[in-house]
């Protein structure tokens, strides 16, 4: 953890953004490895390890699958490590924000799993806040050390994020909302962080009529969260060694392609990849399908009054995506 971190976190328990004292462990000139933070209101203390803050008990952690998932792939989707583009043009797509917006800007990652978004954000200049409540969030911490105290990782809920209100130049959570178990919450969690004029960028699955129907992928989610990871993996390799090929030809054939969708795989065959890295992604987004606890895809129009009533403006929201940014110089409703 850097100083810089330390400045902006608060207990996620007090009211007033009450801040944090260091009760144990040593500071290495701005780094503090391992030690213990205290709030001084409320007597609460959490553990650093490894250089991350952790706010959440192990036990209370309903993502562990993810830090399953996100140990194994941690190298996957990480555009640096994988020769491609393809999370930079999603994150600036989906936010609308470019790379000069981004540069020397501080930016609140939430749920930010391996750390693909985190990555991209410092190559273009940013300073991260890299939160998420699973381990993943060691994973995360090794794929952005590169980037030396450019991103500052903590293990915490959207639910009771332990940073100060008003500290961040952007927020952005992709991925994220439809596998927490209150959405709406979780979406309402985020405004709070803005700095006036500051844009939030959020990624959700989109409720669809495709999503609706499919329908072998829902019932076998009835029961694959519950089974152990490993086991998991074995069933997602089992119809990905099977039905990838199969994906592949029918992906090249125009009015064939759509009914993919309906498969029990999530077939990834975007043509910046080789086909060993499609082969990877899609065991990765397969198991993504059926590992998480929570799936609730959104509605955009829904999200979109919820950053409404959080008090944003200049909202725009289109099928998986809203944005929003918080009005000049006025507080939030949170
Ligand atoms: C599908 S992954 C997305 C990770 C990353 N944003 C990406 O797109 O690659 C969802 C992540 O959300 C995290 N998560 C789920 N519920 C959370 C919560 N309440 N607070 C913080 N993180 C959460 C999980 O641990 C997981 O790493």
């Amino acid at each position: 953890m850097h100083r810089w971190l330390f400045d902006i976190l608060i207990c996620p328990h007090c009211p007033n953004d009450s801040p944090l004292r260091v009760e144990a462990g040593d500071w290495d000139g701005d780094r503090l490895e391992n030690g213990t933070l205290a709030c001084p209101a409320c007597g609460e203390k959490w553990p650093i390890r490894d250089g991350i803050p952790r706010f959440v008990p192990e036990e209370k952690d309903y993502a562990g699958g993810f830090g399953f998932q996100w140990k194994r792939w941690r190298h996957t989707q990480i555009d640096r490590l994988n020769g491609t583009n393809l999370t930079e043009y999603r994150m600036l797509t989906d936010t609308g924000w470019n790379r000069d917006f981004i540069a020397g800007k501080l930016v609140f990652d939430g749920g930010a799993g391996a750390g693909r978004f985190s990555d991209v954000l410092a190559t273009m200049g940013a300073r991260v806040v890299a939160l998420d409540m699973s381990i993943a969030i060691d994973a995360c911490r090794d794929t952005t050390r590169v980037h030396g105290n450019s991103v500052q990782c903590v293990q915490a809920s959207l639910y009771a994020i332990p940073l100060r209100s008003s500290a961040f130049d952007a927020v952005h959570c992709a991925g994220v909302i439809q596998h927490t178990p209150d959405p709406e919450k979780t979406m309402r969690a985020m405004p709070r962080l803005l700095k006036p004029h500051a844009p939030l960028g959020y990624n959700f699955y989109e409720m669809t009529l495709s999503r609706r129907l499919q329908i072998v992928r829902a019932a076998l989610r009835l029961i694959t969260p519950y089974i152990p990871q490993g086991v998991l993996l074995k069933l997602c390799l089992t119809m990905v060694i099977v039905l990838f090929p199969i994906t592949r030809v029918i992906s090249r054939i125009r009015f064939l392609r759509y009914g993919i969708r309906f498969l029990p795989i999530c077939a990834s065959h975007q043509p910046e990849l080789c086909r060993n890295q499609q082969l990877e992604w899609t065991l990765l987004d397969t198991f993504d399908w059926y590992n998480p606890r929570y799936d609730q895809p959104q509605r955009h129009v829904r999200v979109a009054e919820i950053l409404a009533e959080e008090g944003l403006e200049d909202i725009e929201s289109g099928p998986g995506i809203a944005r929003g940014r918080r009005p000049s110089g006025e507080t939030t409703a949170a």
